[in-house]
């Protein structure tokens, strides 16, 4: 075991880097140097030219990315990024049914089926997020669904998709983000409307439909704020953790666990010990574990591009290093490939409107330090 120290690597360097990066500000007339600021001399140098994508697969891994059509069509670069560095793609929006049902009595296909095309032609898998979700639900939705039509609804729904893609999927985000302990039943269930008008079974129905529809695609229950050592967190983890070992009890055809995984760059409660054991204690459920939406938000970061980037390298690193060690991790997508595409512009811009650096290619698609310390966890994670 390695010697416990009272403060990891990511809280020293984040405490060096921030009070070097502060420090240069006050005598600003000393051209910044960032290299002087790094006392852990991590160099993040990654061997070889290599993409992510093969990294992974050399490991028996796959790495990948959300994307979504209008950009992903729009932009050759992005579609030349993602065909060189990814193995697997999951659309970030047009799976959800905001997209996919214009009417209660419609489905619109064609956004995702041009992604599952791209898929397709580019040789890579296609993974679907998500069939159930509190969020991105069409304005009939909210008007329409009651306790007499929730089962048929969820039911038509999921059979539609899954059919549809039939074949061509490689894993469904089935239930997505299910658990909220902020709304204080037992359970720790979030209070949506699938839990009001179908009750608690509304999850193992979901994935019993699911894998009706399609028996040999993989189903994953998908959530977030599962990483780090905070009570919150905690919590959460312990409620995940019941709500599977619930399903698995009832022989609920669930194959794996989606850890969102949105970390944030200036967090430096990460436990490496507690977050190995919750992963070892899902994989024991005989489950498999994705990393489904990883990315690392600089919000609170110096605005400093050099240190930025560093402590985002360094926040990938350690974190992935520990994920890439339990053996039932088969698979890491992060939420978008460049920064100039990250849903974090919008939802977690900057105080100071510096353009956020969370992805492994900057707005240029030109590869940064979290492409590095993103390859180095795949080149020393052991081979599946
Ligand atoms: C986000 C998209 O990236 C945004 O563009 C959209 O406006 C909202 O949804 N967890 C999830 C994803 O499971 O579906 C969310 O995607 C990000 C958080």
């Amino acid at each position: 075991m390695a010697k416990k120290t009272l403060f990891t690597r990511r809280q020293t360097l984040f405490f060096w880097l921030s009070t070097f990066a502060s420090l240069s500000l006050l005598t600003s007339k000393n051209a910044f140097n960032p290299r002087q600021i790094d006392p852990l001399s991590r160099k993040f140098v990654a061997s070889g030219n290599m993409s992510i994508g093969k990294r992974a697969l050399i490991k028996g891994l796959s790495y990948g990315a959300a994307v979504n059509k209008n950009s992903l069509s729009s932009n050759p670069q992005l579609a030349a990024s993602i065909d060189k560095e990814c193995v697997i793609i999951v659309p970030e929006w047009e799976l959800k049914w905001d997209f996919l049902r214009p009417t209660s009595t419609s489905f619109d296909f064609r956004p995702a089926d041009w992604l599952a095309e791209f898929a397709r032609t580019h040789g890579l898998l296609f993974r679907g997020h998500t069939l159930v979700w509190h969020e991105a639900l069409p304005t009939w939705f909210v008007k329409t669904i009651n306790s007499h039509n929730a089962r048929q609804l969820l039911l038509e729904h999921i059979t539609t998709v899954v059919k549809h893609y039939a074949g061509n999927i490689h894993s469904w985000d089935v239930v997505n983000e299910a658990i909220n302990l902020q709304d204080g039943r037992s359970d720790g269930l979030r209070k949506t409307p699938w839990l009001q008008f179908i009750g608690r079974d509304y999850i193992e129905i979901a994935f019993c439909i699911a894998a009706e529809a399609d028996p040999k695609a993989m189903l994953v229950y998908n959530d977030y704020g599962l990483e780090y050592d905070t009570p919150e967190h905690e919590a959460k983890r312990k409620a995940v953790l019941n709500l599977l070992k619930n399903l698995k009890s009832k022989g609920t055809p669930i194959h794996a666990l989606g850890i969102q995984s949105h970390l944030s760059g200036d967090e430096t409660r990460f436990n490496s010990d507690k977050f190995q054991k919750f992963l070892s204690e899902i994989a024991s459920l005989d489950l498999k574990i994705l990393i489904t939406e990883i990315d690392v938000k600089d919000k609170n970061l110096p605005v400093d591009i050099k240190v930025r980037d560093r402590i985002v390298a360094a926040t990938y690193e350690d974190y992935l290093s520990v994920v890439l060690n339990e053996p039932a991790v088969i698979a890491v997508l992060t939420w978008g490939l460049s920064d100039r595409y990250t849903w974090l512009s919008e939802y977690q811009p900057r105080r100071d409107g510096a353009r956020v650096r969370p992805l492994p290619l900057d707005a240029n698609f030109k590869r940064k330090l979290a492409w590095n310390a993103i390859a180095r966890a795949f080149d020393n994670a052991p081979q599946r």
